[in-house]
């Protein structure tokens, strides 16, 4: 069977129905492993090099994958998966996939997004298209942080302005908790020296005062 890292097992809980699609699937882990899971799986990536990875660990293990050579979501058919998986690349990259995909009717029932960065704008995202977040949490994996937004398989709520900023399980995930105690540290001795988003983020963080402050 194939090896997942945490990380990728992590992702994986949330991949539930008959189909999935993985976005930017690079290796293709994933998508071999719901492929061989019995899921209809495609897997995407706009890097042939990329691609070719999850192409070839398909053949090793006589899977039954989809691979399609595009950008985001343009080489997969409306309504062809029930999941999307987006995972490993920066969140401005994946509101755009994501909103070209919207543009051209491509929607989804299950979203699960893991932006290395700027999880901030998925979010606004998903709260500017009322796209309901159920979970919004951080994982740690081999001693980095990994945020997780799945979304789409419930209700439509606003977020609080702590919520957009943090996640929606800022207070209860001790992984968030200890990457916003960590990030706070280190803003601290350089906070006179922030401007723009970075000091309105760091003025949110020192509101969190049982989470940055305590032991
Ligand atoms: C760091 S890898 C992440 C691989 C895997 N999803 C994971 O989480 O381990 C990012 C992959 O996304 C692909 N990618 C970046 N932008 C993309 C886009 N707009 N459409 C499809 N794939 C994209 C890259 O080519 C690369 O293979």
């Amino acid at each position: 069977m194939i090896k997942l890292s945490g990380r990728l097992n992590e992702l994986l809980k949330h991949i539930d129905g008959e189909s999935v699609a993985d976005v930017g699937c690079d290796h293709g882990k994933i998508a071999v492993y719901c492929a061989l899971k019995g899921k209809r799986t495609v897997a995407t990536d706009i890097s042939e090099q990329s691609l070719r990875k999850a192409e070839q660990l398909a053949k090793k293990h006589s899977a039954e994958l989809k691979t399609v050579l595009c950008d985001g979501l343009t080489g997969i058919e409306n309504g062809e998966v029930e999941n999307v998986l987006i995972a490993g690349m920066g969140g401005i990259e994946i509101v755009k996939i994501l909103s070209d995909g919207f543009a051209h009717n491509k929607k989804y029932k299950k979203y699960v997004l893991s932006p290395n960065s700027e999880a901030k704008a998925v979010r606004e995202f998903l709260q500017t298209e009322k796209i309901g977040i159920s979970r919004d949490y951080v994982i740690e994996d081999m001693n980095k942080f990994y945020s997780i937004i799945v979304a789409g398989d419930c209700d439509f709520k606003p977020l609080n302005d702590f919520e957009l900023e943090f996640g929606m399980e800022y207070k209860t995930c001790e992984a968030s908790k200890k990457r916003l105690k960590k990030e706070y540290m280190q803003l601290k001795p350089i906070a006179d020296k922030l401007a723009g988003d970075s000091k309105r983020r760091f003025i949110l963080l020192e509101n969190l005062n049982e989470i940055v402050r305590t032991e």
